[in-house]
């Protein structure tokens, strides 16, 4: 069904929460809400067994979205397709986490993210990792008694496990094996023309993110959200088109792969809500070619560093088991960059090309063969672990 669209019952997972979409599938589900050490509310989805019921001695893993994303990427293609739900039949306790400010995550104890902006918007992928993941682990290990957790990671969910890794060396023992769908640390290389165009302009836009207090992007209450939505699961063929056309400038293309009944479910589910600090913290990356903390500039970068630059992360602590999925057409996580990561990092267990040649950056989460190419090898390592 190349051209059409499938008004089918599945459509109004669009407009569902994720907790309620795992229920609708007969999946069990729990929500579990964790106060991070600076005060953040961040929302885990559980989903704690599969399909064959309870059992003991499952696994918890914790499965970590890409940016502007949530919980739903690895829920939204269905029973049977998606991550979480394939995770859960395997035998494996499924945590699906929220970052800060997102749909799941806007939440403070103190500050709100409408009347507190500056103060409340004021992060980039930095304290999702020195902020949120510690508090998520902790929350996991103290529900299962678990010591050592498996974690998965699609992208900015890549990011912040490095960033953690290198800032935080005593939660390396706390992982199992951590792999990466897409890694996103060194970002010099990619091919995504929009992505690399705005990078040469993230000063302005910081400049203009502070003018206007516009520290929020994706709120999925606001009305471009439902807009984006309707316009891409129009019957018109040329909205399709280029609703796809857009996604794939950005993160590579692959025709075979692509699901046009999925994309008005996606659009309904991102974005899912960001600091624009978030992004201007990848574009600062794209143009220094250094993973490292978020540039405020020379001045302030003395006051908060001491020193003119941001200091770079430590790869040479990330000593935890780690998988690397890459591929070499996706837009976002160039192989180049990929391997020089796997240079780097004193503990890849294996480097793992995916076997499709044309696999893309969004074809991890919802690429219709992503069951066959990406997760049956992960969960054969998952077992091996
Ligand atoms: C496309 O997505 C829909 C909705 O999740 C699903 O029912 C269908 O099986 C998918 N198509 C393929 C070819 O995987
Ligand atoms: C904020 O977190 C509390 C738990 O501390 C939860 O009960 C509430 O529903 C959350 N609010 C939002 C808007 O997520
Ligand atoms: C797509 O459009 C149809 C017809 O207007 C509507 O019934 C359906 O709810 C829409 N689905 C989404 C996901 O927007």
């Amino acid at each position: 069904m190349l051209f059409g669209v499938c008004f089918c019952a599945d459509d109004e997972d669009a407009f569902m929460l994720v907790p309620e979409i795992i229920a609708k599938y007969g999946y069990p589900v729990e929500e579990h809400f964790v106060t991070t050490a600076d005060g953040y509310i961040v929302n885990l989805h559980r989903i704690p067994y599969g399909k064959d019921g309870v059992s003991e001695n499952r696994p918890a893993v914790l499965v970590m979205h890409g940016v502007s994303s949530s919980s739903a990427d690895f829920i939204i293609a269905g029973p049977d397709k998606a991550l979480g739900y394939v995770l859960a039949d395997a035998g494996y306790d499924v945590w699906l986490g929220n970052s800060r400010g997102n749909r799941y995550s806007r939440n403070h104890t103190y500050l709100s993210p409408d009347t507190d902006k500056k103060k409340f918007w004021d992060f980039s992928f930095h304290q999702l990792a020195v902020f949120d993941l510690p508090a998520m682990i902790d929350h996991i290990t103290a529900t299962t008694a678990q010591e050592k957790i498996f974690y998965v990671g699609h992208s900015q969910g890549t990011t912040i496990f490095y960033v953690l890794c290198s800032e935080k060396p005593e939660y390396n023992d706390r992982f199992r094996a951590h792999f990466s769908l897409s890694p996103v640390v060194y970002m010099h290389n990619l091919d995504s023309v929009p992505f690399q165009t705005m990078s040469w302009y993230h000063k302005q836009l910081e400049y203009f993110v502070n003018l206007y207090g516009a520290y929020e992007y994706g709120n999925v209450n606001d009305p471009s959200h439902a807009a984006s939505q309707q316009y891409c699961n129009s019957t018109n063929v040329i909205h399709q088109e280029y609703c796809k056309t857009l996604i794939f400038m950005n993160s590579g293309y692959n025709e075979d792969q692509f699901n046009y009944t999925l994309l008005p479910i996606t659009m309904g589910h991102t974005p899912a809500g960001i600091s624009m600090f978030q992004v201007i913290h990848f574009f600062q990356e794209c143009r220094s070619d250094h993973f490292r903390q978020y540039d405020y500039g020379l001045t302030e970068n003395m006051v908060v560093y001491g020193q003119a630059n941001p200091p770079d992360y430590n790869l040479a602590n990330v000593v935890a088991p780690v998988y690397l999925f890459y591929s070499k057409n996706d837009y976002l996580s160039n192989e180049k960059d990929v391997l020089r990561l796997n240079s780097e990092l004193p503990n890849v267990k294996a480097l793992m090309l995916m076997s499709d040649p044309l696999w893309t950056h969004l074809d991890y989460l919802w690429g219709i063969d992503a069951k066959t190419i990406v997760y049956q090898p992960l969960i054969d390592l998952m077992n091996a672990n």
